[in-house]
């Protein structure tokens, strides 16, 4: 295949993403990526569309990696069904009932791992603190009795491990890896538990189907989370001037967070499958292919943000990002998501006086989920 699109290779994608997606965009905004075997694209209105068409662009494949691990979830179905799967945990995930219900934790959890890195001087924020807080709220999310959180990182793992050998084709030594089954009897317990989040989900769906859908918020809400705090950080601490521009005004944290997730979004893009075919922007995509609704390109697009490249926490559009998506598969935890981010920053801005980078930032990584392998820090302590 002739242009850029044909030659294009995963290391390029990893190491480049950014130029590689704005060569695209002006080039070929729907293009066949060889490489990813399936259809890439990279302009923000074209990206809209697709997220909010899942009658022409489903999730409702067998060849849907996470549906083949962990079962049906609202990840993997569309439709009624999809209404049916996601509802229960939608209701627990708004405004008012994240602010209700986990706002108090969130905020004294991201308080306690910062206070406890104070004395040290010197951090790692990924693996230190975005991580860490990133396992523990999702944990307290699920509202699972008597689990602790290296339990629950054990069965993100294995959860993670088969996505990824299925996704990649190798064959799965078992359809349900043995942290499905343990988080199974997690569930069974904690269904008990009147207001527990898997409880409420319990009035609606059978076990099983509770199960595959706290598997997806378990799978949804760790690797993701942990980025978008780190990228946060990462993007901040790089304009030291900035960072201070947040320490002295620290209101500011919201378009902060939002502007980070619009130049870094932790998750690259989503993967849909095309029902019919049509014929768009020029690329002809014929029924059963797979197509790639790349997040990073369409918040980059210059016809939606000027400048796109820079990272200016007073852009006034920059909440209308889509790195939480778009369509009846938006993210089901933005509002957790982002009181995770808010509160760890905060915390830092609070407990981490003269916070700056200790070494040179890691450049972002990833095609799939994208984040700097590591944020080193140090403050003033003593
Ligand atoms: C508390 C943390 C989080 C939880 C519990 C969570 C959970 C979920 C769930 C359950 C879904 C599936 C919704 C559906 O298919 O109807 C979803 C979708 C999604 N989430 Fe999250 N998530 C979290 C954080 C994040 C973060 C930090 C990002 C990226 C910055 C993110 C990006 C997405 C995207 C892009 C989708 C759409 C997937 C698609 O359209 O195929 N999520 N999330």
């Amino acid at each position: 295949m002739s242009g850029i699109a044909g030659g294009l290779t995963l290391d390029e994608l990893d190491s480049d993403l950014h130029a590689v997606l704005a060569r695209l965009r002006s080039d070929r905004p729907v293009a066949w990526v060889p490489v990813l075997n399936g259809w890439l694209v990279t302009r923000r209105d074209l990206v809209v569309g697709m997220m909010r068409d899942p009658v022409t662009f489903t999730v409702d494949d067998p060849r849907f990696s996470t549906g083949q691990v962990v079962g049906p979830s609202m990840l993997s179905l569309d439709g009624p069904e999809h209404v049916r799967h996601r509802s229960p945990f939608g209701e627990a995930f708004t405004v008012p009932e994240v602010r209700q219900r986990f706002e108090a934790f969130v905020h004294a959890e991201a308080g306690r791992l910062v206070a406890e890195l104070a004395p040290l001087g010197a951090a790692e924020l990924r693996r230190d603190l975005a991580g860490p807080l990133a396992v523990n709220v999702v944990a307290e999310a699920l509202g699972l009795v008597d689990t602790d959180p290296d339990e629950v990182l054990g069965w993100y793992d294995q959860i993670v491990d088969a996505v990824s050998r299925a996704s990649t084709g190798q064959a799965l030594t078992a359809a349900r890896p043995p942290a499905v089954d343990r988080l199974a009897d997690h569930v069974r317990e904690s269904m008990a538990v009147g207001d527990s989040l898997v409880a409420l989900a319990a009035r609606t769906l059978s076990v099983d189907e509770v199960v595959s859908n706290a598997a997806v918020l378990m799978f949804g809400g760790i690797e993701t989370s942990e980025g978008m705090t780190t990228n946060a950080f990462a993007h901040l601490l790089a304009q030291p001037a900035t960072w201070q521009t947040l320490v002295d005004e620290p209101s500011l944290v919201g378009n902060a967070v939002e502007e980070s997730l619009r130049l870094e979004p932790a998750v690259v893009q989503v993967d849909r499958f095309a029902t019919r075919d049509l014929e768009v922007a020029g690329a002809r995509i014929r029924r059963g292919d797979f197509v790639m609704l790349s997040i990073a390109g369409a918040n980059r697009d210059p016809a939606a943000y000027p400048d796109p490249d820079r990272f200016d926490i007073a852009r006034s559009n920059a909440r209308t990002h889509l790195a939480f998506a778009q369509g009846p598969h938006a993210c089901v935890g933005i509002h957790l998501a982002k009181l995770e981010t808010r509160a760890a920053l905060l915390a830092a801005v609070d407990g981490f006086p003269g916070l700056s980078s200790a070494a040179p930032a890691a450049p972002a990584r990833g095609v799939v989920f994208r984040k700097p392998a590591s944020v080193h820090v140090r403050w003033r302590f003593g």
